[in-house]
């Protein structure tokens, strides 16, 4: 059993927290969906790092599924979850029921637009409003002084950014960057649905965003380098490639010939899973 305090309405929140914050506490959140990996675990560590409190949320938040997404068959583990959170010195697990979070006649969305538009936020329909709805929630229950995000959802972190500085929570969002195991691949939850024959194709995802990268910053077409790479995806055995783009690493806008900062972004399907990655273009 792990020592972790664990609450799961937002009084009980409200009420632990607003002690630390009254004893002058710098207050970290980390808001996760559960099913904990390296990656989650670079944001809590960072959190632990920079912070008196940290503070995890364990939520599969139905808001961010489409009907047809795999919200039944998340991963959910949260007694494995609490140890590696306790391990690491987090002091407080807020993990809400449903309908702590979504009561009955629940009827906000939080929308952002621009950043939201392209990507992810075309080929998955309300995934952003679902996650602008909680984290503008749990920031506003939980009144952290730094929330950590990681640079794996490098879209969903610009949505979060922009959403802080429009609606003027009084937070500091911090990115992370994205864990990878040795062969490239990016950590994530979904990870665990892949077959050994899929788990190895999976790994391409990786090196194909590298050579876009590389070959971008020697001065190539974003566009082309793009359009090859998703051959490239096929080729190596992904069944469907939803996106693959060379974007401005803040605005997200399409770029071919990027002289800001940029990055490339790529969402691909293997079997009944889909894995995105991105990696930044390489500045001199
Ligand atoms: P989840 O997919 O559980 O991810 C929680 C946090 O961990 C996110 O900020 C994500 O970017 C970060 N993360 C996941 N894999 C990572 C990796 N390999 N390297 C670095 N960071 C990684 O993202 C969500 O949950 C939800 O949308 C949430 C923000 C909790 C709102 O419901």
């Amino acid at each position: 059993m792990s020592a972790l305090p664990t609450v799961r309405t937002i009084a009980a929140l409200r009420e632990t927290v607003g002690a630390w914050r009254k004893d002058g506490a710098c207050i970290g959140l980390v808001p996760t969906m559960g099913a904990l990996h390296e990656g989650h675990l670079a944001l809590v560590r960072a959190a632990c790092a920079a912070c008196d409190r940290v503070v995890a949320t364990i939520f599969v938040n139905p808001a961010q599924f489409g009907p047809s997404e795999d919200f039944q068959a998340y991963p959910r583990d949260e007694a494995a979850d609490a140890e590696k959170l306790a391990a690491l010195g987090v002091h407080l697990l807020f993990a809400p029921p449903v309908e702590e979070v979504y009561p009955p006649g629940f009827a906000t969305t939080v929308t952002v637009s621009g950043v939201s538009d392209g990507l992810c936020g075309d080929h998955r329909p309300g995934h952003f409003d679902g996650v602008a709805t909680v984290v503008s929630k749990l920031l506003l229950q939980a009144l952290p002084d730094r929330a950590y995000f990681g640079e794996k959802d490098y879209q969903q972190l610009q949505v979060i950014k922009r959403m802080v500085k429009d609606l003027d929570i009084p937070v500091t969002i911090e990115g992370v960057a994205i864990v990878r195991d040795p062969d490239g691949l990016a950590l994530s939850s979904r990870n665990l649905y892949l077959s050994p024959d899929e788990r190895r194709v999976a790994a391409q995802l990786n090196q194909v965003l590298q050579a876009i990268a590389t070959a971008v910053a020697a001065g190539a077409s974003g566009d082309a380098e793009a359009a090859s790479g998703r051959d490239a995806l096929i080729e190596a055995g992904f069944e469907s490639v939803d996106y693959l783009e060379v974007r401005d690493a803040e605005t997200l806008a399409p770029v071919d010939h990027p002289e800001h900062p940029a990055r490339v972004f790529a969402a691909a399907r293997i079997g009944r899973t889909r894995l995105i990655d991105n990696m930044p273009v390489p500045t001199a």
